[in-house]
């Protein structure tokens, strides 16, 4: 079982009948952020205005091939599934997020700006290659997740959005690189992924870094097309239930392929998660409807640069 606390893997000692859950203690990961904060890196401030931060492509090429652990977070079903559950959103969100910039690229007329989003194309194309060959690793290991991915993709992308206008399709993928900078600084400023597979956790901690690296590139993009705030609302309620229903749904999926005492195990940590955690954790991205709000408004650049430079990957 997971120990959060230490961020080592840890045996704990639970009593009949205790709920010593994994989802407890994401919920006190969650709650007590800040005192989980890793030290400050020591190394010199990027002083460079928002605007000149580098957005880097890189190639990383993991070597998925040798496979990874069935259970590859904690040792726990729950967390590792958690966690594939959210991969699973990731290559075709990535897609759907390059078309809808792509749709107003025409219309970007700072050349800075357009940079960006080039850089932005070539970030999420990369995260895209890493996971779809984390799935395959993921198929090696027996789950069957083509049916998910079918289905996730024939709702989202084919019956969902052409329903929806190009413009709700760009505030929709501002918000959701609202989250996913949230969430690459709760990954890396915490301890929550230092019992992960070394492998999987350079993946995420790879993209949690270029997520930040590029969070302010698409909100720019949508305040340049439009910056009415009812449209960057509209676009964060959509975007909140789609994440959270197409996340629960992959977890669901690949919960359902463990044995029947996993599953038990697994359901109060499940409900725990999606209807204590998730409600937090969208509490945390309502930042993201203050009027004046800005991604830069919170200055973690820094956090992404000290980890790839950790890993030698600061400059490509
Ligand atoms: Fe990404
Ligand atoms: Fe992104």
């Amino acid at each position: 079982m997971l120990c959060l606390a230490t961020g080592r893997a840890c045996k704990m000692q639970q009593k009949e009948g205790e709920m010593v859950g994994l989802a407890a203690q994401v919920q006190e990961v969650w709650r007590g952020r800040g005192n989980r904060r890793r030290e400050a890196p020591a190394i010199t401030p990027l002083e460079v205005a928002p605007g000149e931060r580098p957005i880097v492509v890189r190639r990383m090429g993991f070597p998925f091939k040798q496979g990874f652990p069935r259970w590859w977070f904690g040792e726990s079903a729950f967390l590792t599934h958690l966690l594939n559950g959210l991969n699973f959103v990731f290559p075709a969100g990535e897609r759907f997020f390059i078309r809808s910039v792509r749709e107003f690229e025409g219309q970007l007329h700072d050349e800075e700006l357009r940079a960006r989003v080039r850089a932005f194309f070539g970030q999420e194309s990369q995260h895209q290659v890493e996971h779809l060959h984390a799935f395959e690793a993921l198929e090696k290991q027996g789950f069957e997740i083509k049916s998910f991915l079918v289905w996730y993709q024939n709702l989202a992308y084919k019956r969902l959005e052409p329903r929806l206008s190009p413009l709700m399709r760009l505030s929709i993928t501002a918000a959701l690189e609202h989250f996913t900078a949230i969430f690459g600084d709760f990954v890396l400023s915490s301890d929550f992924l230092d019992t992960a597979h070394p492998m999987m956790r350079e993946l995420l901690l790879w993209h949690a870094a270029e997520e930040i690296e590029h969070k302010s590139v698409t909100f720019d993009v949508l305040q340049a097309v439009d910056p009415r705030y009812h449209v960057r609302l509209a676009g964060f309620l959509v975007a909140t239930v789609g994440l959270f229903f197409f996340w629960s749904a992959g977890t669901l999926h690949l919960l359902r392929q463990e044995d029947a005492t996993t599953r038990k195990g697994s359901r109060a940590e499940y409900l725990n998660f999606f209807f204590r955690e998730a409600p937090r954790i969208v509490f945390d991205g309502l930042d993201y409807l203050r009027l004046n709000f800005h991604p830069d408004d919170e200055d973690n650049y820094e956090l992404a640069r000290s980890y790839l430079e950790k890993i030698g990957r600061l400059a490509a």
